[in-house]
C-alpha cells in the first residue's frame, strides 16, 4: 500500500530511494498550487502543525507555514525567545507541552544534532528535522532533489558538484545522501579544512579543487559559507576563499548550457557566489524556495496519514 509508513523524518540517511521517491512523486500535484487562484485545499483540515525553531530561519519555517495553511491545518509557531524555553524549560517538556494542547505534527530546528531524534522518541506527534547541528537538514535535501528532478527531469545519472564547507554543512550530509540513493554522481570540493574525514566510504568523489569539480557538472549546489569559521582560522579569508571557491561568472562560464544552479539560502553575495551569478539564467535558486512549500506539503500530507487509502491529494 502506497504511503510513508513511517512517524518521524529525521534525515535522508534513514530513507530508502522509494521513500524519497514517494515523497517526490507526491510534491508534484503540490507544486501546482501554486499556479491557481485559490490556494487552499483541505487535506488537513483539523490537524495542528507546530513550528518550533530554537535557531533563526526564513525559508524553512515559513515554507512550512505556508504548507500547513495551503492545506488547511492550523499553524502555529512558538517563538522560542518569548517561550517557556527561557525559564529553562527543557525542549523535550516543551514539546511534551506542544504535543498536550493537540500538535499532530511539530517541526524543530535546533543546534544539537540528535536533538529531533530524542524528540521524537518522546511525544506521539510525527517529529520533523528542520536542520539539527552539522548532522542532516533533510527537507533542504528533498527540496534540493525535487528541484534538480523538476529541471533536468531524472537525478540518475547526473555529476552532481556541492561546493563549500561540508565539514558543518547539515545540508550537504541530507544531499549526500539522497542524491547517492538516487543514483547520482557526487562530488564534494572546498578546503580540505572543511572536509570531513570518510566521505569517500559515502561513494561520494573528493576534490579540492574548484575548476577541477566543475568539469562535466550537470548541477552546482552552493554552500552558504558560515563566516564564523574563519575566526577560528578554517581558511585564510573571505577573499582568499572566495578566489578560490567562489562562483563567479568565469566558472559558470565554463558550465554546461543546461547545468543548474543551486544555493540553499542564505546566500553571502560576493563570497560564496557573486551576484551575477545567482542571477544567472541557469540559476534555481528562487524556485527552490517555492518548490520547498510543494515538498514540506508532501511530507506533511504524508506523516498523516496521506497516500495510503486515498492516494490524492484533494
Ligand atoms: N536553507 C535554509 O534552511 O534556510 P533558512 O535558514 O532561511 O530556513
Amino acid at each position: 500500500m502506497p504511503g510513508l509508513h513511517r512517524k518521524d523524518l529525521l534525515g535522508l540517511k534513514d530513507l530508502t530511494a522509494e521513500e524519497i521517491t514517494l515523497i517526490l512523486d507526491t510534491a508534484e500535484p503540490c507544486r501546482e498550487i501554486f499556479a491557481r487562484e485559490l490556494r487552499k485545499m483541505p487535506t488537513l483540515r483539523g490537524k495542528t502543525v507546530v513550528t518550533l525553531f530554537f535557531e533563526p530561519s526564513t525559508r524553512t519555517r515559513t515554507s512550512f507555514e505556508v504548507a500547513a495553511k495551503w492545506m488547511s491545518a492550523d499553524a502555529i509557531n512558538i517563538t522560542v525567545a518569548t517561550s517557556s524555553v527561557v525559564k529553562g524549560e527543557s525542549f523535550v517538556d516543551t514539546a511534551k507541552t506542544i504535543e498536550a494542547v493537540g500538535a499532530d505534527v511539530i517541526i524543530i530546528r535546533h543546534a544539537m544534532a540528535g536533538a529531533p531524534a530524542l524528540l521524537a522518541k518522546s511525544v506521539k506527534a510525527a517529529v520533523i528535522n528542520a536542520g539539527d547541528g552539522a548532522h542532516e537538514h533533510p527537507t533542504q535535501a528533498l527540496l534540493d532533489l525535487y528541484s534538480i528532478r523538476r529541471h533536468k527531469g531524472r537525478i540518475a545519472g547526473l555529476n552532481v558538484t556541492i561546493v563549500g564547507d561540508i565539514l558543518h554543512s547539515r545540508v550537504a550530509k541530507s544531499n549526500i545522501w539522497g542524491l547517492t540513493k538516487l543514483g547520482a554522481h557526487v562530488t564534494v570540493v572546498g578546503p580540505p579544512t572543511l572536509m570531513p574525514p570518510g566521505l569517500e566510504e559515502l561513494g561520494v568523489r573528493v576534490c579540492y579543487n574548484l575548476d577541477e569539480a566543475l568539469e562535466g557538472a550537470d548541477v552546482v549546489n552552493v554552500l552558504r559559507i558560515q563566516l564564523e569559521r574563519q575566526k577560528k582560522g578554517l581558511f585564510p579569508s573571505i577573499k582568499e576563499y572566495s578566489r578560490l571557491y567562489g562562483i563567479n561568472k568565469a566558472r559558470l562560464d565554463r558550465l554546461a548550457p543546461d547545468a543548474l544552479l543551486m544555493h540553499p539560502g542564505p546566500a553571502n553575495l560576493g563570497v560564496e557566489i557573486t551576484e551575477e551569478a545567482a542571477e544567472d539564467p541557469r540559476s534555481v535558486i528562487v524556485d527552490q524556495v517555492s518548490n520547498g512549500v510543494a515538498v514540506r506539503m508532501a511530507l506533511l500530507y504524508l506523516l498523516t496519514g496521506g497516500g495510503r487509502e486515498d492516494g490524492l491529494l484533494h
